[in-house]
C-alpha cells in the first residue's frame, strides 16, 4: 500500500483534511485498519519508483458485502471471494477507483474524456514546484487520443513546449511524431505526455533542458498516473532514461541495456527505447534501427500488422529514412 500511503500523505501535506472516496476506495481504507501486519514503507522508497510484481500472498483483507467497483484490469477477487490479491507494490494497481474523483477504469468514452479534462484543469492549476511556476509560460499537459491503445511517456517539456503547451512540438517532437507515422498512426491515434508537466528551469541558461530531479518527478508522478489509469493503454513506450526512470524507478543498468527489453507498469507492457532527442544527437542508423526495433516489438504486442517496408526501415538494403 506504499502508493496509498504517499498519496494520502502527499494530500495531508497539501492541507486536505476531507477526501472524496469511492465505495471501493472506502473498503480498501477499512481493510488496512483492519490488517495491522500491513507492511509500512521503507523511508528511502521513493514514491514513483514502482515495478508491480506479479500478484503473490493476499495481504489485504476485503470487506465481502462490496462487490469491486473497477473494471477488467484491476485485481480479482480469489475463489474464496474475500482477498483482494495484492503483492506489496499492488497498491497503485488498487488506486483506480479509489478517489471519488477518478472513476475506475471500464469507462464510457464520455466519461473518460470529462475525467481527462478535469485531471487538466487540476493539472494546469498546479503550484507544486514554486520554482517551476515562477518560470513556466505553459504547463504541459499531455495530448492525444483518451482511448489510445498506445501511449509515449517522455522527460519533460523543452523551450517549444513550454511556449505552446503542448509535448513534442520541438526537434525531438518532430522525429517522434515521424517515428509514430512510420508505425502507421498519427499523433492524434496515440497519447503523448510526459513524466514533468513544466519545464524544468534553466536559470543560468537560455536554451538547452536540465532533466528534472528526483523530487519534481516524484511530485509530478501522481498526474501521469492519473492519466494513464484513465487511458490504460496496451503499451505504454518510454523514452528514454528519465522516463524510464519516473516510470518503474531506477533501473539496474542502463537504457542501452534495456531498451528493447518488455518492462511493466501496473500490468501494462512498457517498452523502454532511447529518448528521440538522443537520435538526434547521434545519427548513425544504427541507433535508430535500435529504436526502431523496439518499435516493431511494440506493432507486434498490438497485433499492428507489419509491413515489409516497415520490417526494412534502416536495414542496410532500404533507402528508407525517418
Ligand atoms: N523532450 C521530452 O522529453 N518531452 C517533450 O515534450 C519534449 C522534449
Ligand atoms: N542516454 C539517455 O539518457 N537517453 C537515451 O535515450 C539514450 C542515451
Amino acid at each position: 500500500m506504499h502508493a496509498l500511503i504517499d498519496e494520502l500523505e502527499w494530500r495531508r501535506r497539501l492541507g486536505l483534511r476531507f477526501l472524496p472516496l469511492s465505495p471501493h476506495g472506502m473498503d480498501l481504507l477499512q481493510s488496512l485498519v483492519q490488517t495491522p501486519s500491513a507492511p509500512t514503507p521503507p523511508p528511502s522508497s521513493p514514491s514513483f519508483a514502482r515495478v508491480v510484481v506479479p500478484a503473490a500472498e493476499p495481504t489485504l483483507a476485503r470487506s465481502p458485502h462490496k462487490p469491486p467497483t473497477s473494471g477488467p484490469r484491476t485485481p480479482t477477487h480469489s475463489p474464496g471471494g474475500n482477498e483482494l490479491r495484492a503483492s506489496p507494490n499492488s497498491a497503485e494497481m488498487a488506486l483506480p477507483g479509489l478517489w471519488g474523483d477518478t472513476p475506475a477504469p471500464g469507462l464510457s468514452r464520455e466519461a473518460r474524456l470529462a475525467a481527462l479534462e478535469a485531471l487538466r484543469t487540476r493539472v494546469l492549476q498546479c503550484t507544486r514546484c514554486p520554482h517551476l511556476v515562477a518560470q513556466r509560460k505553459n504547463v504541459v499537459f499531455g495530448v492525444g487520443n483518451p482511448e489510445a491503445e498506445l501511449v509515449f511517456v517522455g522527460e519533460a517539456p523543452g523551450a517549444e513546449e513550454d511556449e505552446k503547451g503542448e509535448p513534442f512540438v520541438g526537434p525531438a517532437g518532430q522525429l517522434l511524431t515521424r517515428i509514430i507515422q512510420a508505425m502507421g498512426f498519427t499523433r492524434e491515434q496515440v497519447y503523448i505526455a510526459n513524466i514533468l508537466k513544466c519545464r524544468p528551469d534553466t536559470p543560468s541558461q537560455t536554451s538547452g533542458n536540465r532533466k528534472p530531479t528526483p523530487v519534481e518527478m516524484a511530485t509530478c508522478f501522481p498526474y501521469l498516473r492519473e492519466q494513464l489509469q484513465l487511458i490504460r493503454p496496451k503499451v505504454i513506450v518510454a523514452l528514454g532514461a528519465t522516463a524510464v526512470e519516473g516510470l518503474l524507478g531506477k533501473p539496474p543498468t542502463g537504457i542501452s541495456k534495456l531498451r528493447g527489453q518488455w518492462q511493466q507498469w501496473e500490468g501494462i507492457p512498457v517498452m523502454p527505447t532511447y529518448h528521440p532527442a538522443y537520435l538526434l544527437r547521434n545519427q548513425a542508423p544504427a541507433e535508430k534501427r535500435k529504436v526502431w526495433e523496439d518499435m516493431l516489438q511494440v506493432l507486434q504486442r498490438l497485433g499492428r500488422p507489419i509491413t515489409e517496408r516497415q520490417r526494412n526501415y534502416f536495414t542496410r538494403s532500404s533507402l528508407e529514412r525517418l
